[in-house]
């Protein structure tokens, strides 16, 4: 199994978003995923309720004490991938995040105070000490909410590019990821083929090929 763990210190940069988004992405291309929804808000928990997802979110939030059996029970999982979404802070859930994460996905939407955060973030991963030999887990900085129309859409990537991370495809801001929401589908299941779709498809095959993992097509269109 791989460990996902998608953080920032800052709310509402599209975290959730993602997290669901790239577990329906992975399910559409053969992987079996796990999403674990370690945020006390449970956004991705409530996005499943109408059971229409096509893979498990579970809600839980490790308790401060609770950590080892925490990671003990997402492996237990044994699905191909784990994807943990986090709550917007640098608490103990991101300091577990970074510890067993084989890649971490940092969304960043283009303001400033969403740059800070993510700079922040950042500064504060690679404080923590991981228990395995491998160093720091690889990060992927993701633009999100981006309009390529104004001149901050266009600078979100390179400034973050500044960070000293790779920067994956960004997300346009687009309201389809809303309505998906609201129907409890994946972006990929509610508009197939869209723009939001395809953007999400190029984070996925970024975050594959980060891991190492081969990208293959989908084998299987929803
Ligand atoms: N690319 C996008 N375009 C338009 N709206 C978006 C996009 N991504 C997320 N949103 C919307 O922005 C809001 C916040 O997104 P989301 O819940 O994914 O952020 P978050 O970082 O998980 O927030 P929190 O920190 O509160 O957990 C939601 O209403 C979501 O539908
Ligand atoms: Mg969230």
């Amino acid at each position: 199994m791989q460990i996902i763990a998608i953080a920032q210190r800052k709310g509402g940069v599209g975290k959730t978003t993602l997290a669901v988004n790239l577990a329906g992405e992975l399910v559409r291309r053969g992987r079996s995923v796990t999403l674990v929804d370690a945020d006390p808000q449970a956004s991705a928990f409530d996005w499943a309720l109408p059971r229409r997802l096509g893979f498990v979110v579970r809600n839980d939030v490790p308790t401060v004490a609770g950590g080892v059996s925490w990671v003990k029970s997402i492996y237990k999982s044994g699905t191909d991938f784990a994807i943990i979404d986090s709550p917007a802070d640098l608490g103990s859930v991101f300091k577990l995040c970074v510890e067993v994460a084989d890649l971490l996905l940092l969304p960043c939407g283009p303001s400033s105070l969403d740059l800070n955060a993510a700079k922040q973030t950042v500064a504060r991963a690679s404080e923590i000490s991981r228990p395995l030999p491998d160093g720091q887990p690889p990060t992927l900085l993701v633009p999100t909410k981006v309009d390529m129309s104004v001149l901050e859409g266009q600078q979100i990537a390179p400034e973050l590019a500044e960070l000293g991370h790779d920067v994956a495809p960004h997300i346009s801001f687009d309201i389809s990821y809303v309505r998906a929401f609201t129907v409890g589908q994946t972006i990929s299941a509610y508009a197939p083929g869209s723009s939001a779709d395809l953007e999400m498809r190029a984070v996925a095959e970024a975050a594959l090929r980060t891991l190492g993992q081969p990208v293959r097509r989908p084998f299987r269109a929803r």
